[in-house]
């Protein structure tokens, strides 16, 4: 397992988790979000279960930082729910407020470096009901929650994300259909994936001029390869609505043109317009990535007319391809074509596997290999020019895991969804042995 030392002086090492998957959204007066919705509609969730009380970490939070504080960590990600904060989207719950007060708080006094997310999903239903993000209104009013957020707890966050993995909030959610709103619509595709760009840049531009730094965005990657020789254009349209949208956008204020060739008669009137506030100048970019791709085209189905296929790797519990190498190669393209020289920081990378306890621990051997793997991926983009200042685990808990509830874990604890007890993993154990060395 690659070991502290292997990296430069200064690296952040961290773990990373997300409010809804773990707080417990039925606590402290949060507004119903449409992730509530979403789990409430039958079939939508694996068991239909949600995030009402998830680990409870809104109560068990210390317990949850102290291991945090015991494995060695430099930092840790969390994000603020929207809902919680603006239980109808506008109007502020200071019972939310406080809550992210004590836990920042909490980060301090253990010695972690509070990296705050403000959007991981948690749309305030009241904001779903007038169209989520096919509304101009919502990027609007997200800039407003930003600015909540940060106004209580800016003096001691180290990094602020506006947005989590934009693609999973537009295309996964309202092409794919697969998280909420649960949508299969083009219209409203093109739609939430300019107004998810949207609130990014007007989220950064309003913090900035409140005077807080430090603040970036956290965007999903997949190395994508064409299924058999031929399928070259299939991957650059996949590239375009998978990665490109979101860099380029943001990097150079442009849209991929393989991508316009289908969304942009659904595109908003005089989007052009926005592409100064969605490129407006980052301080860091944050990566996920967890897996690649295959793609062939499909050349009788509509606009995009690609079609994913199974790759030969092993496999997670999720079915994701285990391929470090990706990482390695997105870090390097990412600092070669669109960042230079801006801090990288891995926000999340991890795998799921159908761990069990056995004899008081979980020895989960497949992981500590996925993460040692993605380690020296990681390092070797840094030989190769990356600006890579930081690595964080997916995830601290297993937890719910959206669509799929319960059933894939993720974390590097184990958490009894009956009991809610935590047990550290073998894998916990090893990253806390290395972040000694
Ligand atoms: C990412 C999400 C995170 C978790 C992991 C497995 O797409 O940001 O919440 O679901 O995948």
């Amino acid at each position: 397992m690659f070991k502290r030392s292997d990296f430069p002086a200064g690296f952040t090492f961290g773990a990373a988790t997300a409010a809804y998957q773990i707080e417990g959204h039925k606590f402290g007066g949060a507004g119903s979000c449409h992730w509530d919705t979403f789990a409430a509609t039958g079939r939508n969730v694996v068991r239909n279960e949600d995030g009402a009380l998830a680990c409870d970490h809104y109560h068990k939070w210390p317990q949850d930082l102290d291991l945090m504080k015991d494995a060695g960590f430099d930092a840790y990600r969390f994000s603020t729910s929207w809902a919680r904060v603006m239980p109808d989207g506008v109007t502020i719950n200071p019972e939310g407020l406080d809550f992210y007060d004590r836990l920042v708080d909490g980060m301090v006094a253990r010695g972690l470096d509070p990296y705050l997310t403000l959007y991981h999903w948690d749309l305030p239903s009241a904001l779903a009901d007038k169209g989520g993000w096919t509304n101009r209104d919502t990027a609007e009013r997200f800039a407003d929650y930003a600015d909540v957020v940060l106004a209580r707890i800016g003096d001691r966050v180290a990094k602020t994300a506006t947005i989590n993995e934009p693609w999973c909030v537009s295309w996964l959610s309202h092409f794919e259909g697969q998280h909420a709103p649960g949508l299969r619509d083009i219209r409203a595709t093109a739609r939430s994936m300019h107004y998810i760009q949207l609130a990014h840049g007007l989220g950064v531009e309003r913090l900035r001029a409140s005077g807080h730094k430090n603040l970036g965005v956290v965007l999903n990657f997949s190395e994508i390869f064409p299924f058999q020789d031929g399928d070259e254009r299939a991957v650059e349209v996949a590239d375009a609505i998978g990665n490109k949208w979101f860099i380029e956008s943001i990097a150079q204020g442009t849209y991929p043109q393989a991508a316009l060739d289908g969304l942009e008669p659904h595109l908003p009137q005089g989007w052009q317009d926005d592409m100064a506030t969605i490129s407006t100048p980052i301080d860091w970019l944050g990566v996920n990535y967890y897996s690649r791709n295959f793609v062939s085209s499909a050349p009788d189905t509509p606009w995009p007319g690609t079609q994913g296929h199974e790759g030969p790797l092993p496999k997670t519990q999720m079915g994701w391809e285990i391929y470090a190498d990706g990482l390695c190669h997105l870090l390097t393209r990412m600092a070669r074509d669109y960042v230079g020289d801006l801090p990288i920081v891995v926000t999340e990378n991890g795998m799921a596997w159908a761990d069990e306890i056995q004899n008081g621990a979980v020895n989960d051997v497949e992981r500590i290999s996925y993460i040692s793997g993605h380690l020296a991926a990681a390092n070797q983009a840094i030989a190769q020019g990356a600006n890579l200042q930081g690595f964080f685990y997916w995830s601290l808990l297993d937890n719910f895991e959206w669509s799929f509830g319960y059933e894939k874990r993720f974390g590097i604890i184990h958490v009894d969804f009956d009991t809610l007890k935590r047990t550290p993993k073998n894998s916990y154990l090893a990253l806390k042995d290395q972040l000694t060395k």
